[in-house]
């Protein structure tokens, strides 16, 4: 494959550098930054540090830019001292900051609601008194943490996610994501492993998805029909890549329509990987982003080590990664995805998108 033009090399990306309209989000291009948890805001506030790394991705051409994963009041949302809180005055005044200087270069921004559940773990820096909470008071080892969650303690979660969906709308934030990937709160009531629960929550698949689906109602309700809800969900865990909540297509559609239902406008698929096929059980060579596409039917981001390669430890391209691009466009032609999200690539150099768009590869500054 040829990656040389006139203008130097091109990755013939470009409808991906299209403004687009995507599940109520008006977006420059159909990048997004991926959520990653930074940890650099003592206290849960966000401070100058910060405001200016948001900057600085949004000045480097990002058209959505998906924070680090936040807390919800609680109870009991992290361990961390230093992750930003998604509730509170002092916080929020932070968040402002952030947002207005995001939207002053460009960026639409939309923050991470965040509950770790059982990953919280026993011993908790940040508000030790409160014991850890998850749907079974389970790790994904079948070992004990903390305590079940009771119905007293899902309606206060609900309470904590409306809360801080509301003052994302108040501070002008382009909508949220809800976490529900990764191991944590959320797809711990997915996943069998640490839903052991026996009323309405546990139980067949659909029931799994009853109370994150209660979640988004309840955002719902609370934002109006407008403001854009993205859910970001998984099949691997922060401590099992191998774990899986569906293990075909009909399975994933059991899980999501709940979702689909209770008022999501778009799905964040997160794979490590975007090109490998999700069931191997079908002859369609077809990754979660494009499954999740056509068991929805609503838009869907995809990730997954895109920019990330030891070609850009060397200087310019080679033809693995022209490959990996050529398999994203091919996979975008497909209609498996609308947006693509990136991390570590965007961690390593905050003008990645734009270095890109303009055929700048040389200069990208690689991930290491
Ligand atoms: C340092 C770091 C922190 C991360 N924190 C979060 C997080 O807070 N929330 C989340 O959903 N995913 C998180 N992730 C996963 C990323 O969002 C993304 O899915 C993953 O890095 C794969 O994309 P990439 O290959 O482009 O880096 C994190 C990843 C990294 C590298």
């Amino acid at each position: 494959m040829s990656q040389e033009s006139a203008g130097g090399p091109s990755l013939a990306l470009d409808e991906l550098f299209e403004e687009v309209q995507v599940g109520g989000l008006r977006l420059r291009n159909r990048f997004a930054m991926a959520p990653m948890t930074r940890s650099k805001s003592p206290g849960g506030v966000p401070n100058a540090e910060n405001i200016g790394y948001y900057r600085d991705h949004a000045a480097g051409g990002v058209g959505l830019i998906i924070t680090e994963g936040t807390y919800v009041r609680g109870p009991a949302a992290g361990p961390d001292l230093a992750v930003p809180h998604f509730y509170g005055e002092e916080s929020a005044a932070g968040w402002r900051e952030v947002v207005d200087a995001v939207h002053a270069q460009g960026s639409a921004i939309v923050p991470q609601l965040w509950h770790m559940g059982a990953s919280r773990g026993g011993s908790p820096k940040f508000e030790p008194e409160v014991p850890t909470v998850s749907p079974s008071g389970v790790k994904a080892s079948g070992k004990p943490v903390g305590r079940a969650l009771t119905n007293d303690d899902l309606d206060t979660l609900i309470e904590s996610y409306v809360e801080s969906a509301l003052l994302a709308q108040q501070l002008g934030f382009d909508g949220i994501e809800v976490h529900g990937a990764h191991g944590y709160l959320l797809d711990q009531f997915f996943w069998g492993t640490t839903n052991l629960r026996t009323d309405e929550y546990g139980g067949p698949l659909r029931q799994r998805a009853a109370f994150p689906a209660r979640v988004v109602a309840a955002v719902r309700e609370a934002v109006g029909p407008a403001f854009p809800i993205i859910y970001r969900f998984s099949q691997w865990k922060g401590d099992d890549y191998t774990a899986r909540i569906a293990e075909t297509p009909g399975e994933l559609e059991e899980l999501l329509t709940p979702l689909v239902d209770a008022g999501v406008d778009v799905f964040h698929a997160s794979v490590r990987r975007h090109w490998v096929p999700e069931f191997t059980t079908h002859a369609e060579d077809v990754s979660l982003a494009g499954w999740t596409k056509k068991v929805t039917g609503l838009p869907v981001i995809t990730v997954g080590s895109v920019g990330v390669d030891k070609v850009f430890l060397g200087d310019g391209i080679d033809e693995t990664q022209a490959q990996r691009f050529s398999v994203l466009r091919d996979q975008f032609a497909r209609g498996e995805f609308d947006l693509v999200a990136v991390g570590r690539a965007l961690l390593a150099d905050p003008e990645w998108v734009n270095k890109v768009r303009d055929g700048r590869l040389a200069d990208i500054i690689p991930f290491r």
